[in-house]
């Protein structure tokens, strides 16, 4: 890390301050003019960000947005390397330049605000620092005032905000001229000129998460309100999270972008606990009517299938299993009576002890389950206490639940996303590492890269995922999450659905492409999420994917792809030497040619393919295909053929 100095200046209400990155191709503008803060962002001098402007406005006090002065200017350069205790890389590199901009008002009460700014190859930042200082102590904000200036004819790739299934929609495409409507983020843009951008933040804590829509012709940024309309209450000294873009040339260079990650800090504490894993889960049989979630006959969560599931992971080799439905609360109407939801107390057919001591025996780890259904002020209630009860039967995974349109915080009806429900989920994220548990939360706060800060985040589903299967899911889905969705993080999508073409929850995929999934869309905890009897009696050869997948990786490169279209990605195993490939597409299918430029040279590899047959189409023969074995070098070219919702996965082994 290298310091290149402070500057102490005159007070000016006019400055222009360039901050670039450190190949110097990105250009980050910060104007104060005639008191009023700007900034605008251009890359090999080409414009990507217009004049966009800055500023806070609060409540019951002016904005602060207005007649600043700059009082000094410090800037420096980072270049570091850290490693991950998991994920897509394992070692990344944290290149940037910084400059922080000290602000004081020119009229009383003369308040004082820092812009902080980094620029990286791959992207901008900035926050806002409101320290502490004399005339305030607290902020209440009504309102980010942060402006995103695209070209308004640019495209767009999102999904839309404030709705009741929370992240669980469908992408839409559509021109920036028309995001009329608020939309979460990572919001991915194409410029007219051919740029690809990702408008996120990074280190969301103790704030309304931000979503953007479309005000005068420029994006802005709509922070999630609470239910008063406010944005956030704060004390001083304190940061807004990063507001963040990544900048590309190619869609696929999005998807190897660590910036958001980069933009967190390091942990604070030793993770050497925490551990990737795969699962199994009583789970998939709920959804497709074979049992049930509450008590009752048709009861899944019974210490009987509960053994036979222990059982079952054993013998396929799967580390871990999913329990639902094991605790009161699932009965009658679920999402109705959850705000009753007791996590400490097991149904009568479900006997803790005996579950966790059979699995204990057997060499596998039970993951927990809390359905909150959004009822946060039950679940805060009991929280401790039911981590504690967790751990004392050994249990060091928690799969958390948030179903639900809104939360109850406090008695009030809030949503997900704003500055309480970001509270609660940091709660039980913190809570959860002093106990040593790790989470997989579903119904999450998006993804901000604050895994890299708390490790035990082993994953979160915040998106549309499986459960939608049997009708609501288009094979096009998941060509869009690699450039949107999973620019934030890994994601939980239950994967490995072998029973495809299921009568009451039909998968609208081909069989082949259950595997790609686990390379195209990653995830530190992956599910083997259909009933073992499928991976044991109906398609073993295809599961010995499933259980040779690791769930970290060395390095990531994708290899070719469109949005919406098709993603093709090689992953290396981490500190290994074997790769795997994941590939999917739309509802076209498409002939791709893979040149293997990646592997080692003067090494030979075993290549296990599973592809789709020639016949093979997500809708009328989604169990066509072939599995094949080859010997492949480096300089190599394959092609692969993918079906209609369809894709492939590939096993490279060093020979
Ligand atoms: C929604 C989650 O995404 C799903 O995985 C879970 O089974 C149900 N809620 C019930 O908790
Ligand atoms: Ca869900």
């Amino acid at each position: 890390m290298s310091l290149f100095g402070s500057l102490f200046k005159k007070p000016k209400r006019d400055a222009i301050y360039e901050v670039k990155s450190p190949n110097k191709r990105v250009v980050l503008t910060f104007m104060v003019d005639n008191g009023q803060i700007s900034y605008f962002v251009h890359k090999d001098e080409k414009i990507i960000l217009r004049k966009s402007r800055l500023g806070l406005i609060l409540n019951d006090a002016s904005p602060l947005a207005d007649n600043f002065s700059v009082v000094r200017v410090y800037s420096r350069s980072v270049d570091e390397n850290w490693t991950a205790y998991w994920g897509e890389q394992r070692e990344i590199r944290n290149n940037y330049n910084e400059t922080a901009v000290y602000l004081e008002e020119n009229v009383e009460p003369n308040r004082l605000l820092t812009m902080r700014f980094r620029v990286f190859d791959d992207g901008i930042a900035f926050r806002y620092e409101v320290p502490a200082q004399p005339e305030m102590e607290k902020m209440v904000v009504a309102d980010e005032i942060t402006e995103f200036s695209v070209d308004s004819n640019s495209r767009s790739w999102s999904i839309p905000a404030y709705q009741p299934d929370r992240y669980e929609y469908d992408y839409v495409e559509r021109p920036v001229y028309n995001l009329t409507e608020s939309v979460h983020t990572p919001l991915t843009i194409q410029t007219p000129i051919g740029h690809y951008i990702s408008i996120h933040e990074a280190a969301l804590y103790n704030y309304g998460s931000m979503t953007i829509k479309l005000n005068n012709s420029s994006l802005k940024s709509d922070i999630t309100p609470l239910s008063d309309g406010m944005k956030a209450y704060v004390e001083l000294p304190f940061s807004t999270p990063w507001r963040t873009v990544t900048i590309a040339h190619d869609p696929l260079d999005l998807t190897t972008s660590r910036m958001i990650l980069n933009l967190n800090d390091p942990p604070r504490e030793n993770f050497d606990w925490v551990e990737p894993t795969k699962f199994l889960g009583i789970w998939w049989a709920m959804f497709v009517g074979e049992w049930t979630w509450a008590p009752g006959e048709r009861h899944g969560a019974t210490t009987e299938h509960a053994f036979q599931y222990i059982d079952a992971c054993k013998r396929l080799g799967i580390p871990a299993l999913l329990i639902e439905g094991w605790n009161e609360g699932w009965e009658g109407d679920w999402l109705e009576n959850g705000v009753n939801n007791k996590f400490m107390v097991s149904t009568p057919d479900f006997d803790m002890k005996a579950v966790t001591d059979y699995a204990r025996q057997n060499g596998v780890e039970i993951v927990g389950h809390h359905e909150t259904v959004g009822f946060v002020d039950n679940y805060e209630n009991q929280l401790e206490d039911a981590y504690k009860f967790l751990v004392q039967y050994g249990i060091r995974y928690v799969k958390s639940g948030y179903a639900g349109s809104k939360m109850t915080i406090g008695g009030h009806r809030e949503y997900h996303h704003s500055q309480l429900g970001v509270l609660h989920y940091q709660k039980a994220l913190e809570l959860a590492a002093k106990y040593h548990i790790m989470l997989d939360v579903h119904e999450p706060i998006k993804g901000t890269g604050i895994e890299r800060t708390w490790p035990n985040l082993l994953t979160r589903e915040g998106a549309r995922g499986q459960e939608y299967e049997g009708g609501a899911l288009v094979p096009s889905h998941a060509c869009h999450l690699p450039y949107t969705r999973l620019l934030s993080g890994g994601m939980d999508y239950t994967s490995g659905i072998f029973d495809v073409a299921n009568f009451s929850k039909r998968i609208a995929s081909t069989i082949v492409r259950q595997l790609a999934y686990y390379v195209t869309i990653y995830s530190s905890m992956q599910m083997a999420a259909d009933r073992p009897q499928f991976y044991e009696e109906s398609h073993p050869d295809l599961f010995q994917f499933i259980r040779d997948v690791p769930t970290r990786f060395e390095r990531s490169i994708p290899l070719l792809g469109e949005i919406g279209k098709s993603f093709v990605v090689a992953r290396q195993e981490w500190k290994g030497s074997n790769w795997f490939i994941g590939g999917v597409t739309n509802e076209e299918g498409r002939k791709v040619e893979l040149y293997l430029d990646f592997l080692e040279p003067d090494v030979n590899y075993t290549a296990t393919i599973y592809r789709d047959s020639e016949d093979a189409h997500y809708r009328d023969h989604q169990l066509g295909y072939v599995i094949e074995e080859k010997v492949l070098r480096r300089g190599d070219k394959i092609d692969v053929y993918m079906a209609p919702g369809g894709g492939f996965a590939i096993k490279l082994a060093k020979q």
